[in-house]
C-alpha cells in the first residue's frame, strides 16, 4: 500500500478501517484535530477580549499562529491525498485535487488556512478583530469534520415531509397570530403591533417559547391570544423534537443493523441460516470488543448471555484444562441451556470482537428458530461429554 493510501485511510473515517488498532489511531487523530480547532477558537476569542494583559494577548496570538500553521500543513496533506478519495477515482491526480479543493470541505479548509498564509508571509499582521472572522470558519471546520453532522443531515433528509408539515404549521400559527395581534392591539401599541411585519417579532418570541418580555399584550383579547400562541408554541416545539428524536432512533437502529449484519456474515455458524431468520437474529445481537486478557465470562457467575466470535481467540479455562475457541465459535451457551451458573472462565487471548445474544433473546430465538438452537444444544452436549478431559 502506498504512503498516500495509508495516510488517506488514517484521515478519512469513511475509508472503512476495521482493525482495532487502526480505529484507535483514527480516533486519536480526530481528537487531536478537534482539540486544535478548540484551542484555535479559544485563542482567537481571547484575542477579542478587552482589558487583558499583554502576556495573555501574546499567548493567544501564538496559539492562533500554531493552530493556523497546523491547518495550513493539514490542508496541503489533504490536497496531496485527494486522488485516493473513492468518488474522485475517475479523474487524474491533478483533476482530483482540483475537485477536492473546490468541494465544500475543500473550500472551508482553504479559507481556514488564510490566517496561516497571512501569518507565514508576514505581510498582514492579523488584528484580533479580523482574526475573529476565522473563528466562524474554524467552527464550520468543526462541523464539516464531525461524523455526527452527516447523521443529522440524513435524519433531516429522511424526515423532510414530516418536518415540512411541522414547519408549515409553525408558519401558519406565526402569521395568523401576528395578523390577529395587529388587529387587536395595533391601535394601543403601534410600535409593536402597528403592522403585520412588526407584530411578527412578538409572535416569533412567543411561539418559540423564548418570551423576552419586551412586548406584552395589554388588552384581554390580546392576552387570550397570547396564551393560545404559547400553547401552540409548546405543541410545535414538541412535535419537531418528537420527529427528530424518532428519526435519530430509526437511523441509529438502521446503522447498527447494517453493522451487525456485516459482522454476522463473518461468523460461519450463521452461514446456512436463511435470510429471514438472519434478519431476526441480527436484530437481537449487539457487538462488543474485548481487549487482550479481559475476562468475558467468570466461572460461577449467573449466565445472562451467550457469545459468537467474529474475530480473535478466547481461552476456556475448565479447572487446569484449557480450550481455545476462535472465529465462528460460540460459548456461554451452557449456563443458558442448563439454567445454571457459568461452568468455566473465558478469557480473551487476543483483542476480540464478539456478538452478544442476551438470555431473553436466546429463549425467544429458541422458540422461533428451533433448528439453530438444536445445533447449539448438540455442541453443548459434546462439550459436556468432553468435559475437562
Ligand atoms: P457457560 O457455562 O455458560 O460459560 C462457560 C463456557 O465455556 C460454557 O458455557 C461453554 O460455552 C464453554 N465451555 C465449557 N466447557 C467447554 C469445553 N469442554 N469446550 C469448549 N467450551 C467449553
Amino acid at each position: 500500500m502506498t504512503l498516500r493510501r495509508k495516510i488517506h485511510e488514517l484521515l478519512d473515517p469513511s475509508s472503512h478501517a476495521h482493525e482495532a488498532r487502526q480505529i484507535r489511531l483514527l480516533g486519536q487523530i480526530r481528537l487531536l484535530e478537534v482539540m486544535l480547532i478548540l484551542v484555535g477558537i479559544g485563542s482567537v476569542s481571547t484575542g477579542t477580549l478587552e482589558n487583558v494583559g499583554p502576556i495573555t494577548i501574546f499567548v493567544a496570538a501564538t496559539c492562533t499562529g500554531i493552530v493556523a500553521t497546523s491547518f495550513f500543513f493539514a490542508y496541503l496533506v489533504r490536497l496531496w491525498i485527494a486522488p485516493e478519495i473513492a468518488r474522485f477515482h475517475d479523474s487524474g491526480p491533478a483533476a482530483a485535487r482540483l475537485r477536492w479543493a473546490l468541494s465544500g470541505k475543500g473550500l472551508i479548509d482553504m479559507l481556514a488556512v488564510i490566517p496561516a498564509l497571512a501569518t507565514l508571509w508576514g505581510d498582514a499582521r492579523l488584528g484580533a478583530e479580523s482574526a475573529a472572522v476565522f473563528v466562524l470558519l474554524w467552527v464550520l471546520k468543526l462541523a464539516t469534520d464531525a461524523p455526527g453532522i452527516e447523521l443529522i443531515a440524513r435524519v433531516v433528509r429522511n424526515n423532510r415531509s414530516a418536518l415540512t408539515a411541522a414547519g408549515v404549521l409553525f408558519f401558519i400559527v406565526l402569521f395568523s397570530s401576528a395578523t390577529l395581534m395587529h388587529l387587536i392591539e395595533g391601535a394601543q401599541q403601534p410600535t409593536a403591533f402597528g403592522s403585520i411585519p412588526t407584530s411578527l417579532w412578538w409572535s416569533m418570541v412567543t411561539l418559540t417559547t423564548t418570551g423576552y418580555g419586551d412586548i406584552v399584550p395589554q388588552t384581554t383579547a390580546g392576552k387570550v391570544l397570547g396564551g393560545a400562541v404559547m400553547l401552540c408554541g409548546i405543541g410545535v416545539v414538541a412535535l419537531l423534537a418528537g420527529i427528530l428524536a424518532m428519526g435519530f432512533a430509526d437511523e441509529v437502529r438502521r446503522r447498527e443493523f447494517a453493522r451487525i449484519w456485516d459482522l454476522v456474515a463473518r461468523v460461519p455458524f450463521f452461514a446456512d441460516v436463511g435470510a429471514i431468520a438472519i434478519s431476526d437474529i441480527v436484530g437481537r445481537l449487539r457487538s462488543h470488543n474485548y481487549p487482550q486478557g479481559a475476562f468475558v465470562i467468570r466461572k460461577g457467575a449467573a449466565g445472562d448471555s451467550m457469545y459468537f466470535i467474529v474475530s480473535g481467540d478466547v481461552e476456556v479455562r475448565i479447572g487446569s484444562v484449557t480450550r481455545t475457541l476462535g472465529n465462528g465459535d460460540f460459548f456461554g451457551e451452557m449456563a443458558l441451556l442448563d439454567r445454571k451458573p457459568r461452568s468455566a472462565d473465558v478469557v480473551a487471548l487476543t483483542p476480540c470482537t464478539l456478538l452478544v445474544l442476551d438470555v431473553v433473546d436466546f429463549y425467544q430465538l429458541a422458540g422461533q428458530q428451533p433448528t439453530l438452537v438444536k445445533v447449539i444444544e448438540a455442541e453443548a452436549d459434546r462439550r459436556r461429554e468432553s468435559g475437562a478431559k
